[in-house]
């Protein structure tokens, strides 16, 4: 029946959830009279809130069409099992992850959903194969590679993770996602710093010095690598070094590389363009796939390693790859998928547009002593254009772009020299169904969809597609 009811901020309302957004926010909608408007099917977004259930939620905010809003009750939870008690203490705040109120069978239903509707909507083509998710192994302290803010306020100096939508820290004691070591060599690298006379950056004042604390790690943590982001280098005389690398190493003997990053724009870009090493080597090293890579400070490399592994051998199962393919690997960073299929191909010519990653790659070629693969340091639609037109017999594309997706004239390009096959790594389903809309139109078909999970309680995910030519004749 219609309510006749004031919409404002603050007013509570009962809603059904009946659906996610792309964030995992509860979606619950209003139908009924607000003032002199009819309102239809009016979103709420609501954080926490699980499908199916039934919760009195305050309005937060409104927009003309669609509006916020906080559970203050769960009225009927009808999906028992498809919420727990998130294990993080500083789950509510904290904007690392966004679902770990959900089970992770039901974060794996939520991400499947995800994928397959989002692909609908963007993409236009709606009968195609999703296979089921493959889910990850490890759902706590996966991560390889954390980025932590530092602030500076009344003079106390703390690390942590932004919380949602904002720039406070909330401060990083325990963290469920990433290892104990990486957590706590961040707060010890922090306190050197403070120890030393270097205070952490303050954003709404502009003072202090140091902004973040980057530590990356190998998948069995004998190699870690310490990146301290700073706006001003000032400070960083032989003494100051010596003390740090020696304070560092005594407790955490496995730290291979240190170095400082220069970084004085204030920006939400973390990394600045100049990087001073000064003890070790500027990457440390891992073992995937079997292989052996080396990762610099500023390459890409996937944050879940046993994961990856999965993502990766999937993705070469269904490229069904053979020994007279030539395969271009775009947007290769250190070269990881391009040397890992190598040895079940002829030729593997690779792209990526980041120099240290291009360096990273040839170093990756040579301790793997590859021999058939080219590395090109460029922008992935341009050099794709260019082996193309010399006439590269290629078979099978693979790319795996960043969130943004691949640039137009990239797939222009496999649509003019009508490559077989392509198989779409994507981290991001909007623009992966955007640029499948295109391919579908200009005669490649989604054969397959796999989404693989690399990020547990969070709403990121991987997906592997692949297109094929359609034979037009028949
Ligand atoms: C999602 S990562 C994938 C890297 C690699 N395939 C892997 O699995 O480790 C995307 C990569 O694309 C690179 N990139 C971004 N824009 C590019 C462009 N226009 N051309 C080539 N590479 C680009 C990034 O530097 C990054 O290394």
């Amino acid at each position: 029946m219609e309510e006749e009811i004031k919409l404002e901020v603050g007013k509570t309302l009962k809603l059904d959830i009946t659906s996610y957004t792309h964030e995992g926010l509860g979606v619950g909608k209003y139908s009924g009279k607000n003032l002199d408007l009819n309102l239809e099917n009016y979103p709420f977004f609501i954080f926490g809130a699980i499908l199916g259930d039934t919760v009195l939620a305050e309005i937060t905010s409104l927009n003309k069409s669609y509006g916020y809003a906080t559970i203050v009750k769960t009225i009927e939870a009808n999906n028992k099992d498809s919420r727990v008690t998130p294990i993080c203490p500083a789950y509510k705040l904290c904007g690392g992850c966004n679902i770990m109120h959900m089970s992770y069978k039901e974060q794996l239903h939520f991400k499947e959903e995800m994928v397959k509707s989002t692909i609908k909507k963007f993409s236009g083509v709606n009968e195609f194969k999703q296979l089921p998710i493959i889910p990850s192994q490890n759902i706590y302290y996966y991560r390889n590679k954390v980025q932590v803010p530092v602030i500076s306020f009344l003079n106390k100096t703390k690390c942590g993770f932004y919380e949602r939508s904002s720039h406070k820290v909330v401060p990083l004691d325990k963290c469920f996602i990433q290892t104990e070591k990486s957590t706590n060599l961040v707060n010890f690298v922090k306190n050197i710093f403070v120890e030393l006379g270097v205070k952490g950056y303050n954003e709404l004042y502009d003072n202090g010095n140091l902004k973040h604390i980057l530590i990356r790690k190998n998948h069995d943590e004998s190699e870690m690598m310490v990146v301290a982001v700073v706006k001003d280098l000032s400070f960083l005389n032989e003494e100051f070094k010596e003390r740090l690398i020696d304070k560092i190493i005594k407790r955490y003997p496995e730290v291979v590389s240190i170095s400082i990053n220069y970084n004085p724009k204030n920006t939400n870009t973390i990394l600045g363009n100049t990087s001073i090493t000064i003890y070790g080597n500027n990457y440390i090293t891992d073992t995937l796939c079997g292989m052996k890579f080396k990762i610099g400070i500023e390459s890409f490399y996937q944050i879940n390693h046993d994961q990856t592994e999965i993502l990766y051998n999937t993705a070469i199962k269904i490229a069904d790859l053979n020994k007279d393919d030539i395969v271009i690997d775009a947007y290769s960073g250190i070269g990881t998928i391009g040397l890992i299929i190598s040895k079940a191909v002829k030729e593997v010519y690779s792209v990526e547009i980041v120099k240290e990653a291009i360096d990273n790659a040839e170093e990756n070629k040579k301790m793997n002593n590859v021999k058939n693969i080219h590395f090109v340091c460029n922008k992935a639609e341009d050099q794709i254009a260019l082996w193309l037109n010399e006439g590269i017999k290629v078979s099978t594309i693979i790319v795996d772009p960043p969130r943004k997706g691949c640039d137009e004239k990239l797939l222009n390009s496999i649509i003019e020299h009508k490559i077989n096959k392509l198989i779409y790594i994507s981290c991001n389903p909007s623009t992966l169904a955007r640029d499948i809309g295109v391919l579908s139109k200009n005669n490649y078909e989604l054969k397959i969809v796999q989404p693989v999970d690399l990020f547990p309680h969070t709403n990121h995910i991987e997906c592997i597609s692949s297109l094929v030519l359609r034979n037009i004749s028949s």
